[in-house]
């Protein structure tokens, strides 16, 4: 495995292994790092289907906030390149926040709309901040696939969204989300929880998969849906709803009835921690919009 920490080197390799073996596949696993089983089932799925892996680990500033947590974001880069070594990845791109932005940096990619919703509301320009690196990162690493998860929902369709109209040439590879087996989805914050907070954010998926029972069964009303999430939820001391929401999977439009596809998900606070989750509720006869 190479540990490549500048974009000028990270090229001039990439550039040499691309001349002796044209038409190599390159599959893509960008990660802000402190790797968990959840990071590590897209880098098999990269290894599984592309001949060269490149995982980059950059604890991107621009989509923390003043008032969030880049400061005490969990890093272990000896363990993460350890993780990336039995994973078989081929190139670690480890930047510093110099390599990455220039002092005189000014450009900032912008998707509109489906940014502003969800966690965009609550954590304004935090959706600059993912596309303005993942693009960056895009251009740097030139990979035909990239490997996201399903747990950032609003995450992927922005990702979408942007590889669509920048014309990204690289397919968008959504992977499930990976859960402790409680069925709380593994995060890298979940490192900030007490064991007991750990125990009690498994009612976020719980709540989850109650509204996803009920809609299996026939309930296809979004507000009694989210009644169902929001009843689970406050059962639980400590759990501070943020919002829970239902939209469509691709345009994040709000809809009153399940008819195509649609995300349910939600953020908490719990020990000041924010959590997110969410499910895919699919109608059995849906057109796929
Ligand atoms: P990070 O939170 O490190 O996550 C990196 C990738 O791992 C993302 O695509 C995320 O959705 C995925 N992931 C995290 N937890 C997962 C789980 N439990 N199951 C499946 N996949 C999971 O997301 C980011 O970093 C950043 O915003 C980034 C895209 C790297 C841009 O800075």
């Amino acid at each position: 495995m190479e540990i490549i920490r500048s974009i000028r080197e990270y090229r001039g390799h990439i550039g040499s292994i691309r001349s002796n073996r044209p038409g190599v596949s390159i599959g893509f696993v960008p990660t802000m790092g402190y790797l968990h089983e959840g990071h590590l089932s897209l880098i098999d799925r990269a290894r599984r289907e592309n001949d060269l892996v490149v995982v980059s680990l950059f604890v991107n500033p621009k989509q923390f906030a003043q008032n969030e947590d880049f400061d005490s974001y969990p890093r272990d880069e000896n363990k993460d390149i350890e993780l990336c070594r039995m994973r078989q990845v081929d190139i670690l791109f480890i930047p510093g926040e110099p390599e990455m932005y220039e002092p005189s940096h000014l450009t900032v990619v912008h998707v509109k709309s489906i940014t502003e919703i969800m966690c965009g509301g609550f954590r304004p320009g935090h959706f600059d901040g993912v596309t303005t690196v993942v693009g960056k990162l895009f251009h740097i690493v030139q990979p035909n696939r990239a490997y996201f998860g399903q747990k950032d929902g609003q995450q992927t369709c922005v990702i979408q969204r942007m590889t669509r109209d920048l014309n990204f040439d690289i397919e968008i590879i959504v992977c499930p989300t990976v859960r402790e087996p409680n069925g709380l989805a593994m995060s890298s914050r979940n490192a900030y929880l007490s064991p007991e907070g750990r125990e009690k954010a498994a009612a976020i998926y719980r709540s989850l998969q109650e509204a996803d029972r009920s809609f299996r069964k026939g309930e296809s009303n979004v507000d009694r849906l989210i009644r169902i999430v929001h009843r689970e939820l406050s059962r639980v001391p400590g759990i501070k709803i943020q919002y829970i929401e239902c939209r469509n999977t691709i345009s994040l439009k709000e809809i009153s009835v399940i008819r195509h596809p649609a995300l349910l998900a939600v953020a908490v606070f719990l020990e000041s921690v924010r959590l997110i989750d969410n499910v895919i509720l699919t109608p059995k006869e849906s057109e796929s919009s």
